[in-house]
């Protein structure tokens, strides 16, 4: 067991995770670790140096290479600051078929688990309870209603200007949460012993009281161990 305390949520696309995350963190004084934007920097790296969605020599030497690190809730890829980048719809539709592949995975396990070694953290992405951090003390599911995801996806990419239909964003994302759940390592799935939370109807300041509840108490049980 590990000396600090890691909180994870997990979930499909626009259920929340990120936003209650950060919120939770900043309550309880912790890191916030964005598991997803990793995910999004590699495929822009790999993309970038024309490295196809399949697995390779040539794609184990750029992993072997690759430096992404957070500082300030920024990343940065090759000392770049890539966080505007890694969100842009190109990304979005790409990102699935890199994550897909157990090179990209193990050398993201690595990553992640040294960043959850540094510090108390709440962790969110596809995986965080189920594989790379199984031990942490809460795991959350974040789910929601597809139209309902999908309708907060579309007023995020309207806010920043885009043009896309609801439709579309709705299809995108449907395609991204299937591809996430059906692949064969690290599927999204409910980790055992998660609290299953459905933010349909909740705000995401109600969904985080929630969270923030639930970790004093399993700490608050935990005695005065740490
Ligand atoms: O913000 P959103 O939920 O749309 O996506 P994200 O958390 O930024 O993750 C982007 C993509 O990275 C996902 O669709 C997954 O394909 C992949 N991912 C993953 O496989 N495992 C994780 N722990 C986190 C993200
Ligand atoms: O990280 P994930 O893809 O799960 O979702 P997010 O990026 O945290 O949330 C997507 C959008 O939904 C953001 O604009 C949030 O402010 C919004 N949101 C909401 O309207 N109600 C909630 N209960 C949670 C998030």
């Amino acid at each position: 067991e590990g000396k600090f305390v890691i909180i994870t949520i997990d979930g499909p696309a626009g259920a929340g995770k990120s936003t209650v995350a950060k919120k939770v963190a900043h309550t309880l004084g912790y890191e916030y670790l964005d598991t997803g934007a990793l995910y999004r920097a590699i495929a822009l790296y790999l993309r970038d140096k024309k490295v196809p969605p399949v697995e390779s020599d040539e794609m184990r030497t750029a992993l072997s290479n690759v430096d992404i690190h957070f500082e300030k809730e920024r990343i940065y890829l090759d000392g770049r600051d890539v966080s505007a980048e890694i969100r842009t719809v190109e990304i979005e539709t790409i990102v699935s078929s890199y994550a897909k592949l157990s090179m990209v995975r193990e050398k993201l396990l690595e990553i992640q688990r040294k960043l959850g070694s540094l510090g108390n953290i709440v962790a969110d992405g596809r995986d965080m309870g189920t594989v790379v951090f199984p031990e942490a003390i809460l795991k959350i599911y974040l789910n929601a209603e597809l139209k309902e995801r999908a309708k907060r996806r579309w007023n995020d990419i309207k806010a920043s200007g885009r043009d896309l239909s609801l439709e579309e964003v709705e299809v995108q994302l449907k395609k991204r949460d299937e591809e996430d759940s059906k692949r064969k390592h690290s599927p999204l799935r409910v980790p055992d012993g998660a609290f299953v939370i459905d933010s349909t109807d909740l705000t995401a300041d109600q969904i985080a009281e929630r969270v923030v509840e639930l970790a004093e108490n399993v700490i608050k049980s935990r005695g005065d161990c740490r």
